[in-house]
């Protein structure tokens, strides 16, 4: 029996399921229950009703929204180092000194921020649905963290003024991106159509026909009539594109845009983890009461 064989029947053994990130490992994607974007993956987690265990193949705050949303489930993190730097870049006490300056602005926070932040937050997020969230709320001036990049977007898209918080906040990753790559690569493939994820620069944006979560160009790719896709996001969502269209042609904006983060989940350590029960993610119940109602909210939305 092999590894991915392995943590299969342990699974139905111990009634666990896998949620996997579109940017987790092709192996990892292969044994998922379901592979899916942030809020899909949050979803999925919500509606897990009969499971016992929840493996979350991903990045920790992603395993913490699970835990928020199933407190009488045990959530595991594969790894838990694998943590999100762009999360990294919010304190609560960034979070407090932009409410002492803009007291009226309500504060939205992108999923990608650590339980304790999202306690201190009116709503929730993701790139999925940040248009509509901002888009619900009566005000044209709203706190948004930690990402930049998603905050100007959203703001091309509703008109309203997005304060950032932090100043800076990014995704390294996302980062590596550049118009000029996007340029040589269109000279090689005239026809392809270019979608990006939304936490790519505003100049990346500018170059792209499409700009969505990792779910939203997964479902762009499958309707368009395009052959050819050139796709600014992490190299993990290939494998998911390749999969479910495999008369077209993908190719990545930048070949080494790799989420490090992301790819720390591997098999052995999903093995070892669901057997031994271990790296189980916990929220304490004082912080998970606040951070569930920001996410309730989102769903409302
Ligand atoms: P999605 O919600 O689009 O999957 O994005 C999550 C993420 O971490 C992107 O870097
Ligand atoms: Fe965080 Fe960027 Fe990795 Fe997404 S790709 S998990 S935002 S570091």
């Amino acid at each position: 029996m092999d590894l991915s064989e392995k943590i299969l029947k342990l699974k139905k053994e111990k009634k666990a399921v896998i949620l996997a990130h579109n940017y987790q490992r092709s192996e990892i994607q292969e044994i998922a229950d379901y592979v899916g974007d942030s809020i899909e993956l949050s979803r999925k987690a919500a509606q897990e009703k009969d499971a016992e265990m929840i493996v979350f193949s991903a990045v920790d705050f992603m395993a913490e929204s699970a835990a928020i949303l199933n407190p009488n489930k045990k959530v595991l993190l594969p790894c838990l180092g694998a943590r999100c730097p762009m999360a990294q870049m919010l304190t609560v006490d960034e979070i407090k000194r932009a409410k002492t300056k803009y007291p009226n602005a309500p504060v939205v926070l992108y999923v990608n921020t650590l339980a304790s932040c999202k306690a201190h937050c009116d709503v929730c997020c993701t790139s999925a649905n940040a248009v509509e969230v901002i888009n619900s709320l009566d005000a044209e001036t709203i706190l948004f963290g930690p990402d930049k990049n998603l905050a100007e977007y959203v703001s091309e898209k509703t008109g309203k003024t997005l304060i950032p918080i932090p100043e800076n906040g990014f995704c390294p990753t996302h980062l590596l991106f550049q118009p000029e790559d996007v340029t040589v690569l269109k000279m090689e493939h005239l026809d392809a159509t270019v979608m990006v994820h939304p936490e790519c620069s505003t100049e990346m944006r500018k170059v792209a026909d499409y700009v969505g979560s990792t779910s939203k160009m997964c479902r762009f790719a499958k309707e368009s009539n395009a052959q050819t896709f050139i796709v600014g996001t992490e190299e993990g969502i290939l494998h998911r594109l390749r999969k479910e269209n495999p008369e077209k042609k993908f190719y990545l904006a930048y070949e080494e845009a790799i989420c490090p983060n992301m790819k720390l989940t591997t098999l052995d350590r999903l093995y070892t983890s669901l057997k031994e029960e271990k790296n189980v993610v916990k929220v304490p119940e004082v912080v998970a009461k606040k951070a569930r109602a920001s996410l309730e909210r989102m769903f409302e939305v």
